[in-house]
């Protein structure tokens, strides 16, 4: 797709079809409203006040105009309602987008003009909310079929804001293109069966994109597992045929060699379960092979760090990814055996399915020996995430309140929610065993907070924060603004903290 900008009058827009952004119980008689009214012809008038479009969130009108060679160039309208104008701001920019491009390639419209309408803000964030939103709102995870596919493109996509900055509109864009690839690598990469999305495979893709976009990678494999000691992870990996993988991508900023002592280095962890079983203690075979995308923790690790090597924010980022398959076999991991962790704790496994967790130990601690002083880790660690949240909020935990509140508003920012479940010791107390230091689960209360509770024994001395992606990370439904299937979330909410953090690192440095 070829994405342009436009400065000047939506009239003049070279495009088939103008997307335009209407407010609820918005006005026809003043302001944008008339003007547009008049460039189509009073077809604006008519659609709102016979209330054909009320300008709630997600609503499209879809308009021909008439070929008089007067008004606007574009020949179809297309109108979405984006909710109350209060609240409208860059994360409904990106739905609107996504709502606007999803409707009009159903239309086989090659040529788009997005009028996102936010005048008054700021031009590049607008316009790169809105090339974003465009690209996750194309992308379909109809990849393997040769029938009924999704065939139509969009050719062309120009961003129109009128009196705007040129040169902020492009940058705008430029950013855009890349969150919104990268939010789609992520999905791409969760979509994958297991047999295509293997250990190896996962850690071949994170080869290309430290090929492509300049990171530093170190991928560590079976034999350097061992010898780092991390009991954990290799439990996991025990029945697999498959070799396990720990994937470490390093991003520097231009000019820097090493991370200076004193400075805070962020890293990201992500949960690489690339199909999982349950081990011994298998799943149930209803919905089993959903577990395809338990990797999608760290394919969000991949796509932050393919977006950031781009980006190229002037703080240090680490991301770490342990891949493993969970399969039963001859081989495998028993309830009720111990293992010993990276750090040397040792931990009883009762339940071989609540493998992801174990994996996370060693990652974070390896994280830790790397010299991160602050931990964010994502995984689709537990389904009584989706009991207590749904697939609306992720849930998040952690040790550092500033942290958790920071993640927090860089997700609100984007669209993206996150809702903090408390992590109080005495929940600790459910890990306890009577054979070793802790055991993988803690019962059947409270499932998503033992399992961070977990995660913590490992996270201790750093700034930590934990994202149980598990009930978010895969959309049952279609919306407006994207496909069913993988979501990619917590992608864009973690560039925007890296962004934000990078912007408090330069104030408070100069
Ligand atoms: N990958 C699953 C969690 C999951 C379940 C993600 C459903 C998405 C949908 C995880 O490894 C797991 O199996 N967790 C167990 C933990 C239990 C054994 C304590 C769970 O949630 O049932
Ligand atoms: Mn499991
Ligand atoms: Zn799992």
């Amino acid at each position: 797709m070829n994405i342009d900008t436009s400065s000047g009058r939506f009239a003049d827009a070279d495009v088939q079809a103008l997307a335009v952004a209407v407010f609820k119980d918005e006005r026809t008689d003043e302001g944008f409203l008339k003007d547009l009214d008049a460039a189509t012809g009073g077809l604006v008038r008519s659609v709102i006040e016979t209330e054909e479009l009320k300008g709630k969130e997600g609503e499209t009108a879809y308009l021909h105009l008439a070929a008089s060679g007067e008004g606007a160039k574009a020949k179809r309208l297309l109108l979405v309602g984006v909710g109350e104008r209060a609240d409208y701001r860059a994360a409904q920019v990106s739905q609107f987008a996504g709502a606007a491009v999803r409707a009009l390639r159903a239309r086989n419209v090659k040529t788009v003009g997005l009028v996102p309408r936010l005048a008054d803000a700021d031009a590049a964030l607008v316009s790169s909310s809105a090339v974003e939103g465009a690209i996750i709102g194309l992308f379909e995870p109809d990849k393997y079929r040769t029938i009924d596919k999704e065939e139509r493109t969009i050719e062309r996509l120009v961003v129109v804001i009128e009196g705007a900055d040129d040169e902020a509109l492009r940058r705008g864009v430029e950013r855009g293109r890349v969150v919104g690839e990268s939010v789609n690598f992520t999905r791409d990469l969760a979509n994958e069966p297991g047999a295509y999305m293997t250990p190896t495979i996962m850690a071949e893709r994170a080869q290309e994109i430290a090929n492509e976009f300049g990171l530093e990678i170190d991928v560590l494999d079976q034999a350097r597992i061992e010898e780092e000691g991390m009991g954990a992870f290799l439990s996991v990996a025990r029945g697999s045929d498959q070799p396990p993988k720990l994937m470490v991508l390093k991003y520097m900023p231009d000019g820097k060699k090493s991370v200076e002592d004193g400075e805070n280095y962020l890293a990201l962890v992500g949960k690489g379960i690339t199909f999982d079983t349950g081990g011994i203690s298998i799943k149930p075979s209803e919905n089993m092979e959903l577990m395809k995308y338990d990797m999608t923790g760290g394919a969000t690790v991949l796509g932050v760090m393919r977006a950031i090597a781009q980006l190229k924010p002037p703080i240090p980022i680490l991301g770490v990814v342990p891949s493993t398959e969970n399969m039963p076999s001859g081989k495998a991991t028993k309830p009720g055996d111990v293992v010993r962790a990276m750090t040397g704790k040792t931990i009883e496994v009762i339940n071989t399915d609540a493998e992801g967790r174990l994996i996370l130990a060693d990652a974070v601690a390896y994280a830790k020996k790397l010299g991160a002083t602050q931990v964010i880790d994502m995984a689709t660690l537990t389904g009584a995430v989706s009991i207590a949240l749904g697939d609306v909020n992720t849930g998040i935990l952690g040790t550092d309140q500033k942290l958790i509140d920071e993640v927090i508003e860089s997700g609100r920012e984007v669209g993206e929610k996150f809702w903090q479940l408390p992590l109080d010791k005495e929940y600790t107390k459910q890990i306890k065993s009577d054979i070793a230091d802790i055991k993988n689960v803690g019962g059947r209360k409270a499932g998503t907070i033992t399992a961070a509770a977990f995660i913590k024994e490992f996270a201790d001395g750093i700034s930590w924060a934990h994202l149980d992606i598990a009930g978010t990370a895969w959309g049952d439904e279609a919306k407006p603004s994207r496909s069913k299937g993988p979501t990619g979330v917590a992608v864009r909410s973690l560039i925007n903290f890296i962004e934000r953090a990078s912007r408090k690192a330069a104030e408070t440095n100069g």
